[in-house]
């Protein structure tokens, strides 16, 4: 079973899937954190954002892998904090807008989901990683509540943000994960929307069930 949900950051699609990946008994997959890996290595390798050739390179190198406790490796290594930190977020967008990085990490997304039942979030579930999954769901949230989220879950994490810098780099996001010339995220028919702005999480998990049930 496939249960694919798209949305745009901090519409709860991570929270949300984490919690139906243990209720339903699905694997869990954060495509978002592939991308990430990525960035991670563009930084700590030095490579310039211009340099694409060099970006995809790392991409067709780059072994990811998610534990079931929904931590993410990286070459060997545990980077599920590392990931998550402001400068690798201010770089993600354009390396995820990389036609041949894309593709490398469609691939990969494909095969972790190779024996397994799972629940994949991203931007581009839906439609191009698996058009043809079981259940499809596109959440969504007002842009200030989604500032508020992320921050709070900054403050959770120990990462050091302003809700300024938060709203910026989710403006930014949006524009750029909307534009993008592969894989940019849209509404389609064929999915399930729910606006989670003024939902609690264990509101939305349950109108998701209801439908997975239906
Ligand atoms: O969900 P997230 O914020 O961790 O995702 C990080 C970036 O990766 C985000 O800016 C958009 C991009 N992304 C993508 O292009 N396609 C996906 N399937 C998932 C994420």
């Amino acid at each position: 079973m496939i249960v694919a949900i798209d949305g745009p950051a901090g519409s709860g699609k991570g929270t949300v899937s984490k919690k139906l990946s243990e209720l339903c008994g699905l694997t869990y997959i954060d495509t978002g954190a592939t991308y990430r890996c990525i960035a991670l290595k563009v930084l700590q390798n030095n490579v310039d954002l211009d340099d694409i050739g060099a970006i995809i390179d790392i991409a067709s190198k780059i072994n990811i892998k998610f534990t079931k406790d929904a931590k993410t490796f990286m070459d060997g290594i545990d980077v599920s904090e590392a990931i998550r930190t402001m400068e690798v977020t201010k770089i993600v967008s354009p390396i995820s807008s990389i036609p041949e990085v894309r593709s490398y990490m469609v691939d990969l997304q494909r095969k972790m989901a190779d024996s397994n039942d799972i629940i994949m979030e991203g931007r581009d579930i839906t439609t191009i990683v698996f058009p043809n999954a079981d259940y499809k769901f596109y959440l969504d949230a007002n842009v200030d509540e989604r500032v508020e989220r992320r921050y709070k879950q900054n403050i959770e994490k120990g990462i050091n943000s302003s809700r300024e810098e938060i709203k910026k780099s989710i403006i930014d996001r949006d524009y750029n994960d909307i534009h993008k010339v592969v894989g940019f995220l849209k509404r389609t028919d064929e999915q399930v929307y729910i606006d989670t702005s003024n939902m609690a999480i264990d509101e939305v998990v349950d109108e998701i069930r209801k439908v997975i049930k239906r």
